[in-house]
């Protein structure tokens, strides 16, 4: 038997106090792909939890491109892209990115990475390396994804950089910051779609605010890639904004149905982050195979199946909008596939998501630091799989669980 020695015991105190404060987080195993009916340790449940927004996890056509892909590069890239992993699926996949965001950002290129954690901690730290230690200033949406957080904290613990937080439901807070500011590199940092709330940043109002003060504009777009504009190219599409001071940041496992991420900027930015990304130069390429199915994905993203995809999900959210009424519960006003139900306390956010589970579904109860303290929350998410009888059944059902998580408070 091992001897018990101090750090054990820490980690096993740590986790009882997370146990304690309904913190603790368990994984649940699936065994079937991801999907909107998806069976879980052999119960059959039905999933309003994954960012599967357009149900192209489970294609038959991403299924074969990945088989393909196998067949043509075999299945691991066996170096990092500056050694010998950046294949010609790569760079094929870099320039059909670039092209999605050819008309928003001026001599735009694109860099793929494994994951948009990656890509958010290379972007930003990146791009802080731009000038001398101290000299830059970075203004950080407060209710950014962690992988932007951790990436602003990673810059400032490099670079000295000073970090400003703001509300993104008032941006023109950064006005009287920026004014101030005399640091040559300022970047602002914002999620595209908020991942747990589903509203948008107010990205043509920053930009200008970036435009009126010099700063770069970093939008990280995991959310609305594939979901927003005409052609799913995302929020600058739908926006319909330009600009040479734009960072773009999609992701590639959620609406896209596979894994990886991207930053688009112009040529330079992109060229300085291959120099001097440490997460994009120290980490193996993504297997190409990986690469060639994303090519499979942005065709059916762009093409007619993405469109009819878009509009189903769009009838979705509006069944939601319409027919959803809580009595005591707060809904989030989103445009979105994002549809958190604030219920407030830990207690109450479990105890709605293990009553969802006993009628077979599938929603996960979010916590801090996710969400922050007293806004526990169920994040539910609609797939274009989902069809609008699913929909319907889903709202029947919750309106039942309000019922009985506030009978069982009182
Ligand atoms: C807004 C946002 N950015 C980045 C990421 C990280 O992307 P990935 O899962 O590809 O690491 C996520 C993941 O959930 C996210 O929600």
């Amino acid at each position: 038997m091992t001897k018990s020695f101090n750090a054990l015991a820490m980690a096993q105190e740590k986790i009882a106090d997370l146990d304690q404060q309904l913190l603790k987080r368990s994984l649940r195993v699936t065994n079937t792909p991801c999907d909107t009916h998806i069976q879980v340790a052999g119960r059959h449940l039905k999933a309003f939890c994954s960012n599967d927004y357009l149900g192209l996890a489970n294609h038959p056509d991403l299924i074969n491109a990945l088989a393909e892909g196998g067949e043509l590069y075999g299945a691991g890239s066996g170096a990092s892209h500056l050694i010998s992993g950046h294949s010609i699926a790569h760079e094929l996949l870099e320039k059909k990115l670039a092209s999605f965001q050819a008309e928003h950002i001026p001599n735009v290129r694109a860099l793929f990475f494994s994951t948009g954690y990656m890509a958010n901690l290379a972007a930003i730290t990146g791009l802080a390396k731009l000038t001398q230690r101290g000299e830059v200033s970075l203004y950080s949406a407060k209710l950014n994804h962690a992988s932007l957080i951790d990436g602003v904290r990673l810059a400032s613990a490099q670079t000295n950089a000073v970090v400003s937080l703001f509300d993104h439901t008032c941006p023109s807070s950064l006005i009287e910051l920026l004014k101030a500011d005399k640091k040559p590199l300022k970047i602002i940092v914002t999620d595209g779609v908020f991942s747990m709330d589903g509203d948008l940043a107010a990205v043509k109002e920053l930009l200008k605010i970036a435009e009126d003060y010099d700063a770069l504009l970093l939008i990280d777009d995991a959310h609305g890639f594939g979901v927003l504009g005409k052609n799913g190219h995302g929020i600058l599409e739908q926006e319909r904004l330009c600009s040479d001071r734009i960072i773009y940041i999609g992701t590639l496992g959620k609406a896209a149905g596979v894994s990886g991420a991207f930053i688009c900027a112009q040529d330079s930015f992109i060229e300085w982050l291959i120099q001097k990304g440490r997460p994009y130069i120290y980490s193996t390429a993504t297997p190409p195979a990986i690469a060639h199915t994303l090519l499979k994905s942005l065709d059916l993203i762009e093409g007619e199946e993405g469109c009819t995809r878009r509009k189903h999900l769009n009838q979705l959210i509006t069944i939601w909008q319409e027919e959803m009424t809580f009595v005591n519960w707060d809904k989030v006003s989103s445009c979105t596939p994002i549809q958190p139900v604030i219920l407030g306390s830990n207690a109450n956010a479990l105890m709605a998501s293990t009553l969802l589970d006993g009628e077979g579904y599938w929603i996960p109860a979010i916590r801090p630091p996710t969400v922050p303290l007293g806004s526990s929350r169920l994040r539910i998410t609609f797939s274009a799989n989902h069809s609008a009888e699913d929909l319907r059944e889903l709202i029947a059902t919750l309106k039942v669980i309000e019922q009985k998580v506030i009978g069982k408070q009182a």
